[in-house]
């Protein structure tokens, strides 16, 4: 079995009116395709996120946002809660991405409270993860995401692995253009369904493992044919509705 699901990260990009548009194409195409068995999933930044649950209502276009915070209200300046965006029709939130990691220095401890909050309200984490160049490069790669993994997923069980999704996202390949090669990335999906299998047991083996960082249509086909990678989380090639719409294409190739 081999599921999919196509997750547009739109960063901080598109203003209301641009977000309008970019789905207005997304869902024309999704609708135009009755048959897709993709899950294709638009994270707009916030502002867009109510509009954008307004035109996907009863669509099969899915819906995300690209932050949280894990408490339910109350005095947090600048934060929006988990609650706020279900009512907005949102189904996925993305966290632990490495620009909030890097530039707002978000640790392992408040993404793992994100998380366990996520799904305590059954919304589904997209949890991403991935090494630095110069973790890479001094072969700790693995080292790295058993960490990361280890502590953001702390207090889960085997029962619900299954309703995470993640994304390895080698950080130097994200915005860079210089995607991962098929076979590091074949490397590290093999090793995290491995490690999550070991871990949290044989429901592991349904949790969607998504490739991030510079994924686009040119490599779309040699990263989705991979086996353990059940789609990705696509950035700048998201922004375009053709390029993201042709990844989408080429993830219903590999549905089993
Ligand atoms: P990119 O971004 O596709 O622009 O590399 C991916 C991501 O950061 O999720």
């Amino acid at each position: 079995m081999k599921n999919m699901l196509i997750a547009g990260n739109w960063k901080m990009n598109t203003n209301v009116f641009e977000s309008q548009k970019l789905v207005e194409y997304i869902l024309g195409f999704v609708k135009t395709n009755a048959t897709l068995k993709s899950k294709v999933l638009v994270c707009p930044p916030f502002t867009s996120v109510y509009a954008i649950g307004q035109m996907i209502e009863n669509t099969k276009l899915l819906l995300g946002a690209q932050n949280c915070y894990y408490e339910e209200k109350g005095a947090f300046t600048g934060e929006i809660s988990i609650p706020m965006l279900e009512y907005c029709g949102v189904s996925h939130i993305i966290i632990g991405h490495s620009e909030r990691r890097s530039y707002f220095k978000e640790e392992d401890e408040i993404i793992n409270k994100k998380l366990l909050a996520i799904l305590e309200y059954n919304l589904t984490p997209i949890l991403c993860i991935g090494e630095t160049l110069d973790e890479r490069n001094q072969g700790k790669t693995f080292d790295i995401l058993i960490n990361q993994l280890d502590k953001d997923l702390a207090g889960l069980t085997g029962d619900t692995i299954e309703r995470v999704v993640i994304a390895y996202e080698p950080v130097w390949a994200i915005g860079t253009g210089i995607s991962a090669t098929r076979e590091q990335v074949q490397k590290a999906h093999d090793f995290l369904r491995h490690f999550l299998v070991g871990k949290f047991g044989e429901k592991a083996n349904r949790v969607y493992l998504l490739y991030g960082g510079s994924l686009s249509e040119k490599n779309a086909d040699e990263i989705l044919s991979i086996e353990n990678v059940n789609g990705g989380l696509i950035g700048g090639a998201s922004l375009k509705g053709d390029s993201f719409c042709s990844i989408i294409q080429t993830a219903e190739k590999y549905i089993i």
